[in-house]
C-alpha cells in the first residue's frame, strides 16, 4: 500500500516515519510512503499554497488549485489515462485509492476505521494535511471522500494526524510487525475495536524483569507470584480478572 501525504511541510515526518514500525514496514515492502511538497504544485511564482479569506475574514485559507494540481499528478502517476470524473462526487474518485483531508471537523478516526482501510487491499491511501485556518471548501466538496479527525482538539496542521493515521494503519497489515502475535493480543483491536474511542483500551497490566525492584531502602516494587508461576491457565485468569 502506498500512502500519499500532501504537506506543505514534507520534512517533519523525516524522523518518524524512518524509525521503528513504519521503517520495517516500509524496508519490508509492505508500504512505500511518499510526501508532496504541495509548494512544488503552486501556480504562482512565489509558490503561493493560501490566500486570504474571500468576503473578509482573519486568518488565510490553503487554495485550491495546487491541491487539486497535486492530485492530479499522483493519479495520472498512477494511471497515465486518468479522467476527471465528472460525475462523482469526488471528481478524484478511485475505488481502490481514497482521498481524505486531515481536519478538526472530520470524524473522529477510530481503530474500526484502521481495520477498514487495511483489510481494503487498497492500492493507495492519499492523505492531505490542512494548515491555517481552513482550506477552500471546493477541496472539501470536489476532491476529497472523507474527513478524518484525530481528536477533539485543534492542531496546527494535519501533518501529525496523517502520521498518525498511516501508523495505525500500516501496523495492520499483513508482515508489518516483527510479531504478528502481539496484534492478536492487543485487546483494542480484539474486543473493542466497535466500540470507538470513548472506551478504555481493555488490556491486562504487562510486567518485565526485574520481579522485584527497590529503587529505594524501604521500597520493594514487586511483579504479582502468578504471572512467575509458568502455570499458563493461571496466568490467563488472572489477565482475564485484570482487564480494564
Ligand atoms: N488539523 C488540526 N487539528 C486536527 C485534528 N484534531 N485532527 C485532524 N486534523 C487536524
Amino acid at each position: 500500500m502506498t500512502f500519499h501525504i500532501i504537506t506543505i511541510f514534507p520534512n517533519i515526518f523525516d524522523s518518524y516515519i524512518n524509525e521503528s514500525i513504519l521503517k520495517r514496514a516500509q524496508e519490508a515492502g509492505v508500504v512505500t510512503i511518499v510526501m508532496h511538497d504541495l509548494r512544488k504544485y503552486a501556480t504562482d511564482k512565489h509558490k503561493t499554497t493560501d490566500d486570504t479569506p474571500t468576503g473578509g475574514g482573519p486568518g488565510m485559507v490553503m487554495k485550491p488549485e495546487p491541491i487539486f494540481n497535486c492530485l492530479k499528478a499522483i493519479r495520472e502517476k498512477e494511471n497515465p489515462d486518468f479522467k476527471i470524473q465528472k460525475k462523482s462526487k469526488n471528481i478524484f474518485f478511485s475505488e481502490s485509492s481514497p482521498i481524505l483531508l486531515m481536519t478538526p471537523r472530520g470524524k473522529q478516526f477510530t481503530q474500526k476505521d484502521a481495520q477498514t482501510f487495511a483489510s481494503k487491499k487498497l492500492n493507495s491511501v492519499i492523505l492531505i494535511c490542512g494548515r491555517y485556518e481552513g482550506i477552500d471548501q471546493r477541496v472539501h466538496d470536489y476532491m476529497i471522500d472523507s474527513e478524518f479527525s484525530i481528536g477533539p482538539y485543534v492542531l496546527s496542521g494535519g501533518e501529525l494526524p496523517a502520521v498518525v493515521i498511516t501508523e495505525a494503519i500500516t501496523r495492520l497489515l499483513p508482515g508489518a510487525l516483527g510479531n504478528p502475535d502481539s496484534l492478536i493480543e492487543e485487546s483494542f483491536s480484539k474486543k473493542l475495536a466497535l466500540a470507538g474511542a470513548e472506551r478504555s483500551a481493555g488490556e491486562y497490566p504487562q510486567y518485565t524483569k526485574p520481579s522485584s525492584f527497590s529503587p529505594t531502602k524501604e521500597l520493594e516494587l514487586t511483579t504479582p507470584e502468578v504471572l512467575l508461576s509458568g502455570n499458563h491457565e493461571k496466568i490467563k485468569k488472572w489477565r482475564n480478572q485484570h482487564s480494564q
